[in-house]
């Protein structure tokens, strides 16, 4: 589950993304920590099909 591709363009995995999100500074804002997430892991930053799926992941980190 952990090592499920979540950006296939980037081949950047859910772990990836927990990870990234994790040395994120602005753990509070969705949009902020998706655009750290993207800097950290290039995620997102193909063809974008993957946008909501990330999105949905950190709102998922981010409240449990
Ligand atoms: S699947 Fe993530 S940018 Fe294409």
């Amino acid at each position: 589950m952990e090592n499920t591709v979540v950006c296939n363009c980037k081949k950047v995995t859910y772990n990836d993304i927990v990870v990234a999100l994790h040395a994120s500074k602005t753990f509070d804002d969705v949009l902020g920590s998706f655009e750290s997430v993207q800097k950290i892991t290039n995620c997102s930053t193909g063809c974008g099909g993957c946008y909501q799926k990330v999105l949905d992941i950190i709102s998922k980190e981010m409240m449990g």
